[in-house]
């Protein structure tokens, strides 16, 4: 099987005003300095800034994602955004389904599944984030959730080539705390059974499987290299150019591609 290309995404959730932009470009500028070609890098930032970070990123290899989107493309949904129009905004991705949502808004499975066959019907790749509370990972309740998670939220007809999962478990988001690396192996590696299930062995063993929960630049190398890693979903150190630049930079020089 080839080698599947890593990926790392910068989820800047419900922070940063148009000053923040001065990290993109701090970004941009070190990529152009100092290349990670064995990785690609997108980040995610409100939808406020989207317009505008598309106008930074333009010609770079650093690719502009959203946050969540409306399953629908249009109408009488006040405050909600379609995935047209991030497409339009000139996103090329969207988070759909992370666990703020689904604790924060009730979004269930059949939701995020809907949300993620609007990212297809706009153009757009689906994040699509799985995870257990801390309470269900308490109680040894993981693998049951993660895989119905999957079954729930990922479209049959989803391809390697426009989805990408990521697991993070939310007693790890923003918490400083991660799984072992024992834990994360075991994990993705029942991820990707779940994922060859619901969409056959060649695009399940084909999809990227992103870990996120308290990645920063002293776990990055060490969580990164797990099998059945294939990037990083990165909260709170993709809001500073130099720390997410050091997560991407694990890669560097790897033959992980
Ligand atoms: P964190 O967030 O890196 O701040 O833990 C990850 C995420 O929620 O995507």
């Amino acid at each position: 099987m080839t080698a599947i290309r890593p990926l790392v995404a910068g989820n800047w959730k419900m922070n940063g005003l148009g000053g923040a932009l001065g990290e993109l470009v701090a970004l941009r500028d070190r990529l152009e300095k100092a290349p990670v070609p064995e990785a690609d890098v997108m980040v995610c930032p409100p939808a406020t800034l989207l317009s505008r970070a598309a106008g930074i990123l333009a010609d770079t290899p650093i690719a502009l994602g959203a946050q969540d989107c409306h399953p629908l493309a249009s109408g009488a949904h006040t405050g909600d955004i379609s995935a047209e129009m991030l497409a339009d905004a000139g996103a090329t991705a969207v988070i759909v389904g992370h666990s703020e949502r689904r604790i924060d808004h009730g979004e269930t499975d059949e939701l995020v599944n809907a949300k993620a066959h609007a990212a297809f019907r706009a153009g757009l790749t689906a994040i699509i984030c799985v995870g257990e509370t801390e309470e269900q990972h308490r109680n040894g309740e993981t693998v049951d959730v993660l895989t119905g998670q999957v079954q729930g939220s990922m479209p049959e007809d989803a391809r390697a080539s426009n989805t990408v999962l990521a697991y993070e478990p939310v007693w790890a988001i923003g918490s400083g705390l991660t799984p072992t690396l024992e834990d994360v192996a075991r994990l993705h590696e029942g991820l990707r059974e779940n994922l060859g299930q619901v969409l056959g062995p060649d695009q399940g063993g084909a999809m990227r499987i992103l870990y996120g929960g308290s990645v920063k630049p002293s776990n990055a190398a060490e969580l990164m290299f797990v099998p059945n890693v294939n990037g990083a979903l990165v909260g709170g150190a993709s809001l500073k150019a130099s720390d997410f630049y050091e997560i991407l930079a694990v890669y560097r020089g790897s033959s992980a591609t």
